[in-house]
């Protein structure tokens, strides 16, 4: 604990002197989530309230893509990524190029890209989406099928919501394409009235298993509002972490899976971004502006 009160003094000092904030995805650990993020959330949450920060300093206490949503948002402003190594399998698993080739291949299909992507992807896209959205922006488009890319599991799951055909691509979250039905029904038989909530980067069969599916904004609000006796989330493991301090009633079943990108962010690593002012996300000035106009059309939705 002292270890960490030094970092956490020293990292409420420099947000003042650099007129900083932290914006801190829910899979942050607790000493991040709970003592010095101003604000929290899932990936929806962090592009929109980044839009109009007072700020001259955003930390991104996550991962890069989120950093560089952020750095969209706010082309005039410093965003600062901890960890330059803290990316995201499923931002990995395709290129531009790959998205170019699928348009070429399905001509006049809306290409609804997740935000878990690059900039260069991005900028590809006629609209982004993150899982708290998905289902209502595809419904939006008004069409019978849509390119949706890059997590071939939320997108078979919008498609099993909604019935619209999704042509998608083979990416996964190294996080979630873990968990098993087996698992699930395992967990079940082992803590009889669990309530589960499995988050849509799971495979439709373990969605298929689960109560309730949402972003992990969404899974905290269930938790909150239902105030299940006992939950077993479906998803990383510092949201059942995070939840128990606020949800003291609920007894939180824990089979998770860590994030190994989101865990390169530390307390040390948010302090020495703030002393040095380090890594600044740029983005190449060619995508800026259709890499922005595919976020803020998700955002107008
Ligand atoms: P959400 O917080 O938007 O549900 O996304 C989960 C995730 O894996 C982010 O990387
Ligand atoms: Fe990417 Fe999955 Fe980690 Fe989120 S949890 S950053 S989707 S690898």
């Amino acid at each position: 604990e002292r270890l960490y009160a030094d970092d956490i003094e020293a990292i409420l000092r420099l947000k003042q002197e650099r007129n900083a904030v932290i914006l801190a995805h829910n899979y942050q650990t607790p000493e991040i989530f709970h003592c010095v993020a101003d604000i929290r959330g899932d990936s929806l949450a962090l592009a929109r309230d980044a839009q109009d920060l007072e700020a001259d300093v955003i930390v991104m206490a996550g991962v890069h893509f989120m950093a560089e949503t952020a750095k969209l948002m706010n082309p005039d402003k410093t965003v600062l990524i901890p960890d330059e190594r803290a990316g995201c399998s499923l931002a990995e698993s395709i290129t531009a190029e790959d998205v170019r080739k699928m348009k070429e291949r399905y001509p006049g299909v809306p290409v609804v890209t997740y935000v878990n992507s690059t900039a260069d992807v991005k900028a590809e896209t006629d609209v982004c989406c993150t899982s708290g959205n998905a289902k209502r922006v595809v419904e939006s488009l008004n069409v019978p099928r849509v390119i949706m890319i890059p997590d071939e599991f939320l997108a078979q799951n919008i498609q099993n919501e909604t019935g619209i055909e999704m042509l998608t691509w083979p990416g996964h979250c190294e996080v979630h394409e873990r968990f098993t039905p087996q698992e699930i029904r395992q967990y079940r038989r082992m803590h009889p009235g669990v309530t589960v909530i499995a988050h849509p980067e799971c495979p439709p069969d373990v969605v298929a298993e689960a109560d309730y599916s949402g972003s992990t904004a969404n899974m905290i609000d269930y938790v909150a509002k239902q105030k299940p006796e006992k939950v077993l989330l479906v998803t990383e493991c510092s949201m059942s972490d995070n939840l128990t301090t606020l949800n003291p009633e609920t007894e939180f079943v824990r089979p998770c899976n860590l994030c190994p990108h989101m865990k390169r962010i530390t307390l040390a690593g948010i302090r020495r971004a703030l002393e040095n002012m380090q890594t600044p996300v740029t983005i190449p000035s060619a995508l800026e502006a259709p890499a922005r106009a595919a976020v803020e059309r998700m955002l107008a939705i």
